[in-house]
């Protein structure tokens, strides 16, 4: 499949790795790139310009192939605005083939020059939203893709509750940059779906855990491959920080203070980075919010992501051939 997507960034498939906190991390993503797609590095796992920096090294040493920072400016009591300065110029003085950006536009956030800066440096600008106005605006100031992210997705949707189905058809409409389609992509079925509604491209973060390479620990993959897709639900809307994250019982605690009105004090600590991590490392299925799309009602196995891809594109394939023959034979 060859795409705007493939030819921007030199490679083999157009799938690429959305920012997971806690779990995208060089041994993942240079898997991803490995396998012919675009791994992602998560900024926000590293406290410093320079820890992200050796992660960059690390990754470069495991793969030679392309692959993409997430640089989240989402509102964060570790992650400060300068901590995001930081990310933002280890990526471009170690010209990364892309930056995923997310929560806020990188012009807005670090200023116009920023933008200027990245093509200088060579490093392609891809801005993850979730309405057709961010689009446009992402477009207008000159970033070189957009992907169109979904409410079915894990992390945070934004909160205009817009379905993949519909957002990804509209922005394609919308913007002359290639578009990427994101939230419930998860095999070939989605991935023919995403090409037939304009998308040149698919981003999967959820999928990856599940994943040989992924170092999330055992216990949550298999999770994942035993729940459904209606294990997920929002959590933080009360506080303007809506999440998808897997049903348990850290995240029923937390519907049962937002339903009680309880304050954003008692909050706050039900949600800490430092518990999340603690139990994507150990397997604390319940002690922690687990962020994962409603994709998860489609993962069925643990693989390497050599065989995800392969058969991803594989399947894709097969599955726009099928839908013409089958049309066709309803014609006929
Ligand atoms: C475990 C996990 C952590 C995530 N962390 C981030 C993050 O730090 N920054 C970000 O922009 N998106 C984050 N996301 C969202 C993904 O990058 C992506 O947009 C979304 O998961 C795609 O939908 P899917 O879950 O259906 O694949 C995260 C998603 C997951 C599953």
């Amino acid at each position: 499949m060859k795409t705007r997507i493939t030819e921007l960034f030199g490679i083999q498939h157009p799938i690429m790795c959305g920012g997971m906190m806690w779990l995208a991390k060089p041994e993942l993503c240079a898997a991803i790139s490995n396998a012919g797609g675009l791994g992602n590095l998560t900024a926000g796992n590293y406290e410093s310009g320079s820890d992200l920096g050796k992660a960059i090294d690390k990754t470069r040493q495991l793969t030679n192939k392309p692959f993409c920072v997430n640089v989240t400016f989402m509102p964060s009591v570790r992650i400060t605005k300068a901590l995001h300065e930081e990310y933002f110029q280890v990526c471009c003085e170690q010209k990364v083939a892309a930056i995923e950006v997310s929560g806020a536009p990188l012009d807005k956030y670090l200023g116009p020059d920023s933008v200027r800066q990245a093509n200088e440096a060579g490093v392609k600008l891809i801005h993850k939203l979730g309405s057709v106005k961010h689009a446009r605006h992402a477009a207008e100031v000159g970033y070189d893709a957009v992907i169109a992210a979904g409410f079915e997705e894990g992390g945070h949707p934004l909160d205009d509750d817009v379905t993949t189905m519909i957002l990804t058809p509209r922005i394609c409409e919308s913007v002359n940059v290639p578009v990427i389609s994101a939230g419930g992509m998860v095999d070939g079925r989605s991935m023919a779906a995403a090409m037939v509604l304009g998308a040149e491209g698919i981003m999967m973060a959820s999928r990856f855990i599940a994943t040989t390479e992924c170092l999330a620990h055992p216990r949550i993959k298999e999770e994942l491959v035993r729940r459904q897709e209606n294990d997920t639900t929002l959590i933080c809307k009360t506080i303007d920080l809506q999440m998808r994250a897997l049903r348990n019982e850290l995240v029923s605690n937390v519907l049962e203070v937002e339903a009680r009105h309880g304050s954003i004090e008692e909050i706050i600590p039900l949600m800490s980075g430092e518990r999340s991590q603690k139990a994507w490392e150990n397997g604390d299925v319940d002690g922690a919010p687990l962020a994962v799309g409603q994709s998860i009602g489609l993962i069925k196995e643990i693989v390497s992501c050599r065989e995800l891809l392969d058969t991803i594109v594989r399947e894709a394939e097969e599955t726009l051939a099928n839908v013409q023959r089958r049309l066709q034979g309803a014609v006929s």
